[in-house]
């Protein structure tokens, strides 16, 4: 046991002397059912000293949040706005109403790039946004430059991995790298106007996702820790897949005579829950790995040198859609409630490297939960209240391989019913379900379960101290009046 712990905490050292990575951003998405006041989060980055952010859109609150804080920004038009942007007067009034609005010197957003949709080309989306997006990209960018701001400020188009690959699945190597052929006219015309306007190519990769979609996918190779059957390509010997994932990207912009475009790393990351592969130990091995590596400034065997990388994601999502897997709202460094979920730290204040300090000001509902009543006697409609509470909330821990499948089927209810109950703000009429539930102010967490409070809408973080201002001034001018 004191082995363990000696382990464990030399371990947790290392993390504090390698870890501090230059650079670093993070995605700041926002689907959740409560999500943290902008304001928290922007204190919570600058606490942490995380300089740079990407968002999914061009929200106004996380937009004017993000002003004055000189945090670098990649600002978001979603993909169900591509169409509109292919009309150039649209792009126009885009670019004006949400980025000219914000960049200004002193106060103003710190402005680096528009993501212009979010993985488009994903085949999943079956070509949907195959003719809208490089006209939006194009618009999106002359825009910028008609007015002025194309050099400070670039267009590019967040991709997937799945718009490269290999023309041998049998020799899926990084030198072997090409687009999808079915793509290769249109990323060659995106890549060409990328390079007209000194733009980066940005990618996502998830190392976490070859894994679950690939049973036979070799364990260890998603990680950074070595592997004992390397890649051998061409006597370049690949140990983890995001080397060989984005040197195949490398190979793939060379193909079409631009191999030496930037390239910035637009999501990486692992998430906590919601799948077997997706737990705290896990995403600690990943950024105990992808870390070091990052601030070594190594890069890959085909890139030396930085890369720009942006971890996914900031803070979990409990409204995100679960199509690609219940793993999807678990992604977050921090979870819902700005807690750091594990000790790492992103960056160096002062020069002195520090972990994650977690958001400040958080206002939570009560200290009460709504269980499954051990007293019902007629079960026959339990699980419809289930479904219906898991409809509504965020239920995912639940399932096979995440942190609340041990509980016992009680367990089970009272966790749906307590997700439902918080997501509903704790209204009593929340905790009925035809009488099979009841408030509890006794935490039922387990060791692995967090059974959590949710955070309380109605408390302004901005408020309060205000009000407390004011009190402070009235009081001491009413001493000075005496
Ligand atoms: C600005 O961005 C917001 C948020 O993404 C979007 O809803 C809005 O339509 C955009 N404004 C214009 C004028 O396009
Ligand atoms: C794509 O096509 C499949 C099969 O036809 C369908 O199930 C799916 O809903 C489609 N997805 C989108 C985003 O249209
Ligand atoms: C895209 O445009 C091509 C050529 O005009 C057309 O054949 C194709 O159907 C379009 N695809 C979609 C999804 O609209
Ligand atoms: C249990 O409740 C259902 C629906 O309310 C009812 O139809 C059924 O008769 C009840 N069973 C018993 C044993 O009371
Ligand atoms: C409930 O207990 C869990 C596990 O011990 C703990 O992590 C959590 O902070 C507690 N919640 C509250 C609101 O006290």
């Amino acid at each position: 046991m004191f082995c363990r712990w000696v382990i464990v905490i030399m371990m947790m050292s290392d993390i504090l002397v390698w870890n501090y990575v230059e650079g670093l951003g993070v995605n700041w998405g926002t689907q959740a059912t409560h999500p943290l006041k902008a304001d928290t989060i922007v204190e919570m980055l600058k606490d942490n000293g995380i300089g740079k952010v990407k968002l999914f859109d061009a929200d106004d609150e996380t937009m004017s949040a993000l002003g004055g804080s000189g945090i670098e920004v990649m600002v978001g038009i979603p993909n169900n706005q591509l169409l509109e942007m292919s009309n150039y007067d649209r792009a126009l009034q885009w670019v004006r109403k949400n980025i000219t609005r914000y960049n200004f010197k002193s106060g103003g957003v710190n402005i680096k790039y528009v993501a212009v949709g979010n993985e488009p080309f994903l085949k999943s989306y079956n070509n949907s946004f195959l003719n809208v997006t490089f006209p939006a990209l194009q618009n999106i960018q002359n825009a910028l430059n008609e007015l002025g701001l194309g050099d400070s400020i670039k267009a590019t188009v967040p991709s997937n991995a799945d718009i490269y690959g290999y023309p041998d699945p049998n020799n899926a190597v990084p030198s072997s790298g090409i687009f999808r052929p079915d793509l290769s006219n249109l990323m060659t015309q995106i890549v060409q106007f990328l390079n007209k306007n000194n733009a980066p190519f940005t990618v996502n990769i998830y190392p976490f996702l070859s894994l679950y979609e690939n049973d036979n996918f070799p364990f260890d190779y998603a990680f950074f820790d070595g592997v004992t059957n390397p890649l051998n390509d061409n006597g370049i010997l690949y140990t983890n897949v995001f080397d060989a994932n984005f040197d195949t990207l490398v190979s793939a912009l060379k193909s079409i005579g631009f191999g030496n475009m930037e390239i910035l790393v637009g999501e990486v990351g692992w998430p906590t829950d919601g799948n077997k592969n997706a737990n705290i130990q896990n995403a600690l091995r990943f950024y105990n790995g992808l870390l070091p590596k990052l601030s070594s400034n190594k890069g890959t065997p085909k890139r030396n040198g930085y890369i720009e990388v942006y971890l996914f994601g900031l803070i979990d999502e409990d409204a995100k859609a679960i199509a690609p897997g219940n793993f999807e709202r678990h992604w977050g460094i921090f979870s819902f409630d700005g807690k750091p979920k594990f000790p790492m730290h992103v960056s160096s204040k002062n020069g002195e490297n520090k972990l994650l300090v977690g958001a400040k000001n958080v206002h939570y509902l009560d200290p009460k939960w709504c269980m499954f009543n051990p007293n019902s006697n007629n079960l026959s409609k339990l699980d419809d209240n289930i479904n219906y509470a898991c409809t509504y909330a965020d239920c995912t821990p639940l399932g096979d391989g995440s942190s609340c499948n041990d509980l016992d089927a009680n367990g089970k209810a009272s966790y749906a019913f307590n997700m439902y109950y918080q997501v509903q703000n704790q209204n009593d009429l929340a905790c009925d379900f035809e009488g099979l539930a009841m408030i509890t102010t006794n935490n039922i967490s387990t060791s692995t379960c967090d059974f959590i409070i949710q955070i309380n809408p109605s408390s302004s973080s901005s408020l309060l101290p205000s009000f407390v201002v004011f009190l402070f001034v009235g009081v001491v001018t009413y001493l000075n009046m005496c």
